[in-house]
C-alpha cells in the first residue's frame, strides 16, 4: 500500500476511513454516527458507540483463545525481579480490583488518581478503572506532593491508589507519605487512599482513609466491563502548560481504542501475539498510549520496566531486555539513548546480546539530535524512527507508518503526517508559509479519533490555547518546517515549555517557585541545552536590596524549594545571581534572547531593549559559570 493514497483517503473521506479502523474493534454497540460536534461544536467520534477499554485490552483475548499468552512482562532490575503475567492472570487482578472499587463506593463518572511506581498494579488500577468507568489520572512518581495536591485539587478524585514506595536506582522513594503529604495540603480530600504494600521493609505511615490494596482485592468479587459511551472521559492525564498550573487532558474512550489499534499496525508495524516496549513510565502518555493500552489492544505482550537505562545496573539494561523477551519494536527517548552512548560509546555491552529479534526502534519525547539518531542506526542496524506527538494529541502526529510504507529516513525530520492529521506550517498569521520556512505548527480540524475531547473544567482554556489562535486549526505549541520533500522538521516548543530528559515542563511554574523565595526581586527560568537531558532549566535571580548573596544560601535553598514544590523531576540546579535582566522598554524580560546567549545560537539583539549594555554583563557571568561554550 502506498502511504500518500492512504493517508489521502484519511484525509479526504475522514468519516469513511475511520468507520473502518473502528470495525477492527469488538463494539458492545457499534457506532451509526461517526463523527459530530460537541456542545463546544468541537468534533467528537463515534458518538453512538459503547465499547469498554478493559475489555478489549483483557477479556477479548481471553475469549479468543490467549488467555494463555503473556500480556504484561513486568523486569525489575531495581529490585531483581521478573514477573509473566497471562491475560488470564490479569483478569482476575483486574477484575478484582474493579469490584474492590465499586465495594468503595467508585461509580462510573467518579475520579481516580494513581500515583504508583512502575509495577503491575499501576496497570491493574487503570484498567480496573477503565474497566468501571472511572476516570483515571495517573501522576508521574518524580513530582511533588505539593504537584500532587494541584491535581487533586483539579481533579477531585474520590479514591487516590498507591503504592509503599518507589525505587530510584537504589533509593527508596516514600510514595505513600508524598499521598499524605499532598492530602494535607489539598482542599479536597479524597474518601479513601488504596495502598499497595511492596513489603520493602519500610515503615508506612498509617491513616484513617487508607485501605489495604491486597485485602480489598482479595475480598473483592469478580466485575464484568460494563459498556460505556465511546465519548466517556477514559483518563485526564495533566501536562505542563505555559502558565504554574496543569492542564487536565480529557481522552475519550472508542476514538482512542480506534487510534491506539491502528498505530500498533500502521505506525509501529507490529503483529498481534508480538511483544513491544515503550520504555517510559505509566505516568506520561507515552506510558498510557503504548505500555498500557495500545500493545494489549492489540494483543501484544508489553514490557514493564522498572529501571534506568542506565545504573540498573549499567547501560546494557536495554539491550538485555530487548534480548531476552524477544522485543519486536521498541520505543524510547533519545535522552536514553545519549545516556547509553556517553557509557558505551563503541556499543561494547550492545554485541554481547543477540538483537535480531528487533525490527524497528522508535524515539520521541523530544527532538532527536542526528548524532544520537545515527549512532543508534549504526548499532542497532534496524530502521530508527523519530516520531512526533504530544500528551494532548494521545498518538503520534508525525511518522513513518512502518506497517504502510517504510519511507527513507532523513535524520533530524520526525517524518510525515500520519493519517488524519493535516499538519500545515503558517506564519504569525495563520498563512501556510514556503516549505524550509520555519513557522508554527497546526493541524487542521478535526483532528482524527483518539486526540485530546477538551481540558478538565476548563473548557476556556482549551478554547484559547488551543483553537483561537489559529482559527480551523488545532495549535500544538511548535515550531518547524517543512522541506522541498514534504519530511517534516520540528525545531522545539514556541512557549515557556522546556523537555528535560522527554520530561514536559513549563518554565513558568518553575519561575513561580523561585519568586516566592524571600530574598527574590525577579526572576527568570528557562532552558538551555544539555549534552544528555536535551534542555535543563537555568534560573537568573536578581536580589532583593540589602539581601547579601554571600553570608547566606540562597541558590541551594532556591533549588531545594523547586525540588520540593514540583519535583526531582524538574532536575532544577543552576541558579545564578545577576544585577538586573535584560527587559524590553515596556518592563518584559527577554527570555528568549537569555537562552540565546547562554546556548551560543546566533541572535539579533531586540530593538526594544532598554538597556544595551546588560548583554556583556550577561556574557560574562554566564561564562563565570561555565554556562554554553565556556563549558
Ligand atoms: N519517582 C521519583 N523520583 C524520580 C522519578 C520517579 N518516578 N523519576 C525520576 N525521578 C528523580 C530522579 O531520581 C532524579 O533525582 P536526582 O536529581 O535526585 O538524581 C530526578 O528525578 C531526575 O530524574 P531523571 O530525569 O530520570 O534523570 P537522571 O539523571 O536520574 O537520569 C536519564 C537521566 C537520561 C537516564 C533519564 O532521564 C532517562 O531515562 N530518561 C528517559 C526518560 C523517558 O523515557 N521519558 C519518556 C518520555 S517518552
Ligand atoms: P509531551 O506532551 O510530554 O509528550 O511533550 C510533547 C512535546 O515534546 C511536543 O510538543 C514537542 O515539543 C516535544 N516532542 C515530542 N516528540 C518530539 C519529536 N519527535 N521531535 C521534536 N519534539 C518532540
Amino acid at each position: 500500500m502506498r502511504y500518500q493514497d492512504f493517508y489521502q483517503k484519511s484525509i479526504e473521506h475522514p468519516e469513511v476511513f475511520w468507520k473502518e479502523q473502528a470495525n477492527h474493534l469488538d463494539w458492545h454497540t457499534q457506532p451509526n454516527t461517526i463523527l459530530s460536534k460537541d456542545t463546544f461544536k468541537y468534533p467528537q467520534w463515534f458518538e453512538d458507540g459503547k465499547l469498554n477499554l478493559s475489555y478489549l485490552c483483557i477479556d477479548k483475548h481471553i475469549h479468543d483463545g490467549f488467555g494463555e499468552q503473556h500480556a504484561i512482562i513486568y523486569d525489575s532490575p531495581v529490585t531483581k525481579k521478573k514477573q509473566y503475567i497471562t491475560f488470564n492472570e490479569l483478569q482476575v487482578e483486574v477484575s478484582k480490583l474493579a469490584g474492590g472499587l465499586q465495594q468503595l463506593g467508585l461509580q462510573k463518572g467518579d475520579t481516580c488518581i494513581i500515583y504508583m511506581p512502575m509495577i503491575p498494579q499501576a496497570i491493574y488500577a487503570m484498567l480496573a478503572c477503565a474497566r468501571i468507568g472511572v476516570i483515571h489520572s495517573v501522576v508521574f512518581g518524580g513530582f511533588a506532593p505539593h504537584e500532587l495536591a494541584i491535581r487533586i485539587d483539579d481533579c477531585k478524585p474520590k479514591a487516590i491508589i498507591t503504592a509503599s514506595n518507589g525505587i530510584e536506582i537504589e533509593r527508596i522513594i516514600p510514595y505513600k507519605p508524598y499521598v499524605d503529604e499532598a492530602i494535607e495540603k489539598a482542599a479536597h480530600k479524597p474518601n479513601h487512599v488504596i495502598v499497595f504494600d511492596r513489603k520493602l521493609g519500610v515503615d508506612i505511615p498509617q491513616k484513617n482513609y487508607d485501605i489495604a490494596y491486597a485485602s480489598l482485592v482479595k475480598n473483592a468479587t469478580f466485575t464484568e466491563a460494563i459498556p460505556l459511551e465511546s465519548t466517556h472521559p477514559s483518563y485526564i492525564l495533566y501536562t505542563s502548560g505555559t502558565t504554574g498550573t496543569p492542564k487536565g487532558i480529557i481522552r475519550d474512550t472508542g476514538g482512542y481504542a480506534t487510534a491506539l489499534k491502528f498505530s500498533m499496525k500502521y505506525i509501529y508495524g507490529v503483529n498481534e501475539g508480538e511483544t513491544f516496549w515503550a520504555a517510559s513510565d505509566v505516568g506520561w502518555v507515552v506510558g498510557h498510549s503504548y505500555i498500557v493500552y495500545g500493545p494489549l489492544l492489540n494483543r501484544n505482550t508489553t514490557i514493564l520496566f522498572e529501571g534506568k537505562p542506565i545504573k540498573t545496573p549499567d547501560a546494557s539494561t536495554f539491550w538485555r531486555v530487548i534480548s531476552e523477551h524477544n522485543v519486536k519494536v521498541m520505543f524510547t527517548a533519545p535522552t536514553a539513548i545519549r545516556a547509553i552512548k556517553k557509557e558505551d560509546p563503541e556499543g561494547k555491552l550492545l554485541k554481547q546480546f543477540d538483537l535480531s529479534c528487533l525490527r524497528y526502534q522508535f524515539l520521541a519525547g523530544e527532538r532527536c539530535d542526528v548524532a544520537t539518531l545515527n549512532w543508534t542506526q549504526k548499532q542497532l542496524n534496524v530502521p530508527v524512527i523519530d516520531h512526533w506527538w504530544q500528551t494532548e494529541s494521545g498518538w503520534p502526529m508525525l511518522a513513518n507508518m512502518t506497517g504502510v510504507e517504510l519511507q527513507k529516513i532523513k535524520a533530524g525530520s520526525a517524518g510525515f503526517p500520519v493519517c488524519g492529521y493535516d499538519i500545515q506550517i503558517v506564519d504569525e498569521a495563520g498563512k501556510k508559509v514556503l516549505p524550509n520556512t520555519e513557522g508554527y505548527v497546526v493541524v487542521k480540524l478535526p483532528l482524527p479519533p483518539g486526540t485530546l475531547q477538551n481540558l478538565w473544567g476548563n473548557p476556556e482554556r482549551f478554547k484559547k490555547g488551543y483553537l483561537e489562535r489559529f482559527p480551523d486549526y488545532y495549535f500544538s505549541g511548535d515550531g518547524g518546517y517543512k522541506d522541498d520533500e514534504g519530511y517534516i522538521f520540528i525545531t522545539g516548543r514556541v512557549d515557556d515549555i522546556i523537555n528535560v530528559a522527554g520530561h514536559r515542563l513549563s518554565t513558568a511554574e518553575m519561575e513561580e517557585v523561585v519568586a516566592s523565595h524571600k530574598s527574590v526581586a525577579e526572576c527568570a527560568v528557562f532552558g538551555v541545552h544539555c549534552e544528555i537531558k536535551g534542555q535543563k532549566p537555568l534560573g537568573l535571580i536578581v536580589l532583593k536590596s540589602g539581601e547579601n548573596s554571600l553570608s547566606s544560601n540562597i541558590q541551594e535553598e532556591i533549588i531545594q524549594e523547586v525540588r520540593h514544590e514540583i519535583g526531582a523531576v524538574a532536575s532544577f540546579k543552576d541558579v545564578l545571581i545577576v544585577n538586573r535582566l535584560p527587559k524590553t522598554r515596556s518592563g518584559k524580560i527577554l527570555r528568549k534572547l537569555l537562552r540565546n546567549i547562554a546556548d551560543t545560537n546566533e541572535y539579533k539583539i531586540p530593538s526594544t531593549i532598554d538597556d544595551i549594555s546588560i548583554i556583556n554583563e550577561i556574557q560574562a557571568i554566564y561564562k563565570n559559570h561555565h554556562i554554553g561554550i565556556h563549558k
